[in-house]
């Protein structure tokens, strides 16, 4: 019962907030990381909402009446659960609602130290429901094995989380335009608040420009550290990019920005990756 009260209250407080947000000069003070915990407030802490316990202040952690401490639902893994299910039925951009398969949230490790952004989903991911398991993303599978990492460890999203429409009976992708990026953008924000990755890896100019809104050419951008939010922020080559220029000089230059990613993390690099592609 109360459960059910509470439900559309915390969806109106968070739709307020959400608008407050997006169209108000004075921000509210809540945090998406907040707003996404509000979602989940697990149901035997909302039943308990009613105990004289927590009605006198108790907080976080409490006692429940069987004595045992009550944890507050608040892992990445639910964190992230709400914002999925936005993106599973968000139509904000028509268009490429009505083009889709399906949406294409994010994978991996919700933990993870080391995140990956790349442009938006292609053929296969839109098949898949899952980011970069194309040719491309296969190589980035690769790329993050020689890192040893495995693809669990890690966590990959894109800027946005549906296929740009092509038109019908046309091979190959298009790039997002700068209104869907801004579109879909909240979406990648929020996953990043909650991942809080110590490192992010923007894959391409386009990652680029969807993230921090800034357009440059990958001369420029690449191989050093920029910063997103105060996490460090690696820009590299798309591996699409790799995958049309094989010299080896260019994969060198993408692992060059791996191995910086590898000291950030203060992961041990052996002499044998050191010298990949030299
Ligand atoms: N390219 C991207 O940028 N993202 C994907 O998920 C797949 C290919």
């Amino acid at each position: 019962m109360i459960i059910q009260m509470a439900q559309p209250a915390l969806d109106l407080v968070i739709a307020a907030l959400e608008k407050m947000r997006e169209t108000s000069d004075h921000l509210p003070r809540a945090s998406r990381i907040v707003l996404a915990r509000l979602q989940i407030v697990p149901p035997v802490a909302v039943s308990l909402l009613a105990t004289p316990e927590l009605r006198e202040g108790g907080r976080e952690a409490s006692a429940s009446p069987t004595g045992r401490r009550l944890q507050p639902a608040s892992n990445k893994a639910e964190l992230l659960e709400p914002i999925r299910e936005r993106v599973r039925v968000c139509v904000k951009c028509a268009h490429l609602a009505c083009s889709r398969t399906q949406t294409v949230f994010g994978v991996g490790n919700p933990d993870a130290d080391l995140m990956f952004i790349g442009e938006a989903p292609g053929i296969d991911e839109d098949k898949q429901g899952e980011p970069f398991v194309g040719r491309a993303g296969q190589l980035l599978t690769k790329i993050i094995k020689a890192m040893n990492f495995a693809r669990e460890d890690v966590y990959i999203a894109n800027i946005l989380k549906c296929r740009p429409d092509t038109p019908r009976g046309t091979f190959g992708n298009r790039a997002p335009t700068p209104t869907e990026m801004q579109t879909c953008r909240p979406y990648l924000v929020e996953q990043i608040e909650i991942i809080q990755p110590k490192v992010l890896v923007a894959l391409g100019a386009v990652a680029v420009e969807g993230l921090l809104g800034m357009r440059g050419t990958m001369r420029e951008l690449r191989g050093r550290w920029h910063a997103y939010n105060g996490i460090p922020l690696m820009i590299t080559y798309h591996p699409a990019y790799l995958l049309r220029n094989q010299a080896p000089s260019e994969k060198r230059k993408v692992w060059e920005d791996m191995l910086q990613v590898l000291e950030r993390l203060e992961q041990p690099i052996s002499e044998r990756q050191r010298n990949y592609f030299l």
